[in-house]
């Protein structure tokens, strides 16, 4: 097969960012995805209904003219986080879901949850009022290994909340392991997954190939290979608890390429090839709709989008580096080709 059209996708998962960076990097989104579940982790965060509502005019004041590309807005939980005010902007559709870091489990996690039994009542609205919730799943205790932080969040902090909250449902974002990919199987349909591009693509090798490589530094880090390989079987199974949610999450080159570089892979530009590519390479291009357009929308209960995007087999050479707004970013799979390109709808 040369060329594949499918529905219009969404993906369940970006940072889109703020100022500049938003202007630079909204359309690699937009120009992919029909909808986006927007991360709250600006600084100051998206706490309340009406940051939500201020944020959301920043990025659709910064749309293309024509794009036809709908934000959809996240709560950043707190210690703090006021159940009423998160219930009426659920129930005013301004929140599609509202998200848990975790405190100083990645970037601008500082003011995110210490203690998740301290927002029992935030989580018993969520659960009443059937608003996903969207875990960041790492615990963060210094004495817990890096690579093991996702496997002992589920254990420690989910499964308790699971059994607390019965009817909660969860989204477990950018799942890195294989306990991760048992762990939402055996959970019942109120709990799925997303799975971001690199994740299926690299193991923890890549960050040290020939030398560290700053790019390939994400949280939750790369796993090994094993993991991988548990994760590619997940995404191209069929099964509607996985789902596409990229993790983009642009950082200007010099805060990457630093002594003390930032976490996240920018991989908008070319999201839904790396997919493809991966869907291809395991035979499974006839789940890769179901994957990208159909699992996301039917476990938040949206409707499916309209449209089509159209993939053929040409080769895309990526670039060095995105510029542009003053801001100099490097994507994804900078430098290489892949096989698969994106052409309009
Ligand atoms: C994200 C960011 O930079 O905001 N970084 C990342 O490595 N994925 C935060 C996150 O999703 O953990
Ligand atoms: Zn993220």
């Amino acid at each position: 097969m040369n060329s594949l059209v499918i529905r219009r996708p969404d993906d369940w998962h970006v940072h889109l960012r703020d100022g500049p960076m938003l202007a630079h990097v909204l359309d690699f989104t937009a120009r992919q995805f029909a909808r986006a579940i927007v991360m709250p982790n600006l600084d100051p965060p998206v706490v309340t209904t009406a940051d939500a509502v201020a944020y959301r005019g920043r990025i659709t004041a910064r749309l293309r003219p024509g794009r036809d590309f709908a934000p959809l807005m996240t709560a950043y939980l707190t210690d703090g986080t006021d159940p009423a005010d998160l219930t009426a902007g659920f129930e005013r559709r301004i929140f599609t879901a509202a998200k848990l870091y975790p405190a100083h489990a990645t970037t601008n996690s500082a003011k995110g949850v210490g203690d998740i039994r301290r927002i029992a009542p935030v989580l018993a609205a969520m659960e009443r009022i059937g608003m996903p919730l969207l875990v960041h799943g790492e615990v963060t205790e210094p004495s817990v290994d890096i690579f093991d932080r996702e496997a002992v969040f589920l254990d420690r902090v989910l499964a308790p909340v699971l059994r607390d909250f019965p009817g909660l449902k969860v989204v477990c974002e950018h799942i890195t392991t294989e306990e991760a990919v048992g762990f939402v199987l055996a959970a019942g349909d109120r709990v799925a997954a997303t799975i971001t591009p690199h994740h299926l693509q690299f193991s923890r090798n890549a960050i040290f190939q020939g030398g560290i490589r700053p790019h390939f530094y994400c949280l939750p880090i790369l796993k090994r290979e094993k993991h991988r390989l548990a994760l590619r079987k997940a995404a191209t199974s069929g099964s509607p608890k996985f789902f596409l949610g990229t993790d983009t999450a642009p950082h200007a080159v010099h805060t990457k390429e630093n002594a003390c570089g930032c976490a996240g892979v920018f991989n908008a530009p070319v999201a839904l090839e790396a997919y493809l590519t991966v869907f291809d390479e395991e035979g499974a291009l006839d789940r890769f709709e179901a994957f990208a357009s159909e699992h996301g929308a039917r476990f938040h209960g949206l409707p499916l989008n309209e449209g089509t995007v159209r993939l053929v087999r040409e080769p895309l050479a990526v670039p060095e580096r995105c510029e542009g707004e003053g801001v100099s970013v490097v994507p994804y799979h900078a430098g290489t080709t892949l096989p698969w390109r994106m052409v309009a709808g």
